[in-house]
């Protein structure tokens, strides 16, 4: 079959230190726009003739069409085989899983994780390494360069592929093996979770509902929790992916998966409710009206990793973003294994876990993950608690508050200012960084300023140093304060304040999150002149 080569003109690909190129699907639509960021990306590889790629994405809208370029593009250029989920599915985790288990030279994975999908909304593309994790900040900057210089592009001369029947067929000498989405993710679970005792819990009177937003985890989630560990049917709501997600928002948290909160806080609802994202890296649980944090989970999951098989061993560390709530550090305490502080971004995590320095890693921003894959993985969190509550026979509410009294509690949340002036919210920074030296062991109301800085983390690893992730305020009762500016808005600047109060006494652990940390939020939003100098007298959202 022959082969064309395309001339195109140079373009701004994926700027470096964002997680994919994310665009509206009308961007994307342009011709040569993919073809070009696909090019640049096999032009900066090496050494993939005749190895497997790994590809698929999250079932929004342009997933298929992006999938039979990328496959035309991947035979011109050389790799040998290409495994790709049934119909174009694969969840940002299970591509992770799926390049390290058939041993893949690396993945292309089509998404724009918890935004919108649709014609008049966002598409994106990422590449992951052989490690099953993002690419590192060197491919990424060296693909950006590319993207700027290239004038041509590689690409079969072929007719569509057959995407829905499982089996392998030949495209211009490359292999294209369709595979079940699901299988080498379920079978992986399987290894990591007492799925045996699951479906004990499923067989009495425990129910769950699982929200999969009408995006990518529906398959899985049918097939997991209905399928192997025998949920009744019905346990999943929203589970086929649409091309526009049904219309919503697929980001699990107490806004968007409102139709999860309404079933679980219904007189006669179910025990246990989750929901994950767009492409199922992300993931949200709760209680009967009751909100777990992600930064509470991490440290639950922590606590009691000993009860699921794949983690009884020990940890060997846990991992958390900086502005993630200080929860798993007193857990990562009492095991005696080191906590790890990184800047906001999973990337940081991948060394962390490809040294084995790290088992479990978790975001506030609803991430959680471990060593099992590269990615952060929303249906494993799910797994985790499952498996939590199957063996300790309690309500979530009853295992968190236990948690609370063991380790004290970390009220937690976090303000989003969204669209705000991009030269004003740099000004809060500067200015918050301009005060950082005459901080130190001043008083902020009734705390005392431990320490002020703006976060640097020198990677245990490699030695790479990265600076200027946020500015901190730590206390010295162990509360904190944390600004900084968020890398993945699209109108203008977003940004995130995140306060945490630490409460030893069991009396005070049943208090409103606001009403505990409402002295900190005045302080927080005194320090920074946020009202004055963005012109916003209350956040958009709250977490
Ligand atoms: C946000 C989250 C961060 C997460 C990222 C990608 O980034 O805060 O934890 O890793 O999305 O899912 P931010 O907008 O804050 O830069
Ligand atoms: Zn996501």
């Amino acid at each position: 079959m022959p082969v064309a080569t395309v001339a195109t003109r140079p373009f701004e690909g994926q700027k470096p230190g964002t997680s994919g190129l994310r665009k509206k699907v009308k961007t994307f639509q342009q011709p040569h726009y993919l073809e070009n960021f696909v090019q640049s990306i096999f032009d900066i590889l090496e050494g993939f003739e005749g190895k497997t790629l790994v590809l698929g994405g999250d079932g929004r809208f342009h997933n298929r069409e992006a999938i039979q370029t990328i496959l035309k593009m991947a035979a011109a250029n050389g790799f040998g085989r290409v495994l790709v989920g049934q119909g174009g599915i694969l969840s940002t985790p299970a591509a992770s899983c799926v390049i390290r288990k058939h041993a893949a030279f690396g993945g292309i994975i089509l998404s724009a994780s918890h935004n919108p999908g649709g014609p008049d909304e966002d598409f994106g593309i990422k590449y992951n390494a052989t490690n099953g994790g993002p690419a590192p900040e060197k491919l990424t900057e060296a693909i950006f360069a590319r993207s700027r210089e290239i004038t041509a592009y590689r690409i079969a001369e072929a007719g569509p592929v057959d995407l829905d029947a499982l089996g392998t067929r030949a495209l211009d000498g490359m292999a294209v093996e369709v595979i079940d989405p699901v299988a080498d993710y379920a079978e992986l679970m399987e290894t990591l979770f007492d799925f045996d005792a699951i479906r004990d819990l499923f067989a009495g009177s425990f129910r769950m509902c699982f929200d999969g937003m009408h995006a990518v985890t529906g398959p899985y989630a049918h097939a997991i929790l209905e399928g192997r560990l025998g949920a009744p049917a019905g346990t999943v709501i929203n589970g086929t992916p649409l091309p526009d997600f049904g219309g919503g928002h697929p980001d699990p948290n107490l806004v968007h998966a409102h139709d999860l909160v309404a079933a679980v806080d219904a007189p006669d609802g179910p025990d246990f409710g989750a929901a994950s994202d767009g492409d199922g890296d992300r993931n949200m649980v709760i209680g009967k009206t009751f909100f777990v944090t992600p930064s509470d989970s991490l440290a639950v999951i922590a606590a009691n990793a000993a009860l699921a098989p794949g983690y009884a061993g020990a940890l060997a560390g846990i991992a958390r973003s900086m502005p993630t709530s200080q929860a798993p550090d007193r857990v990562a305490k009492a095991l005696e294994i080191p906590c790890y502080e990184t800047p906001t971004g999973w990337k940081f995590f991948g060394n962390l876990l490809d040294a084995g320095r790290a088992t479990l890693c978790g975001e506030e921003s609803f991430g959680t993950g471990s060593a099992h894959v590269r990615e952060k993985d929303g249906l494993w969190a799910v797994l985790f608690w499952l498996n939590i509550l199957a063996k300790r026979r309690q309500s979530v509410a009853e295992i968190v508050q236990d948690h609370w009294r063991t380790f004290g509690r970390n009220y937690y949340s976090r303000h989003d200012y969204e669209g705000v002036d991009s030269d004003a919210a740099d000004g809060v920074m500067v200015h918050l960084r301009g005060r950082l030296s005459g901080l130190s062991g001043t008083r902020l109301g009734r705390y005392e300023v431990a320490f002020a800085d703006d976060f640097a983390y020198t990677d245990p690893v490699d030695g790479s140093i990265t600076r200027n992730q946020g500015v901190r305020i730590g206390f010295t009762d162990g509360s904190r304060i944390v600004y900084r500016l968020s890398g993945t808005g699209t109108e203008g600047a977003t940004l995130r304040v995140y306060v945490e109060r630490f409460e030893p006494d069991p009396d005070r652990h049943d208090q409103p999150t606001q009403q505990a940390l409402a002295d900190l939020i005045t302080i927080a939003n005194d320090t920074a002149e946020i009202a004055a100098r963005t012109g916003r007298d209350k956040p958009t959202v709250i977490t």
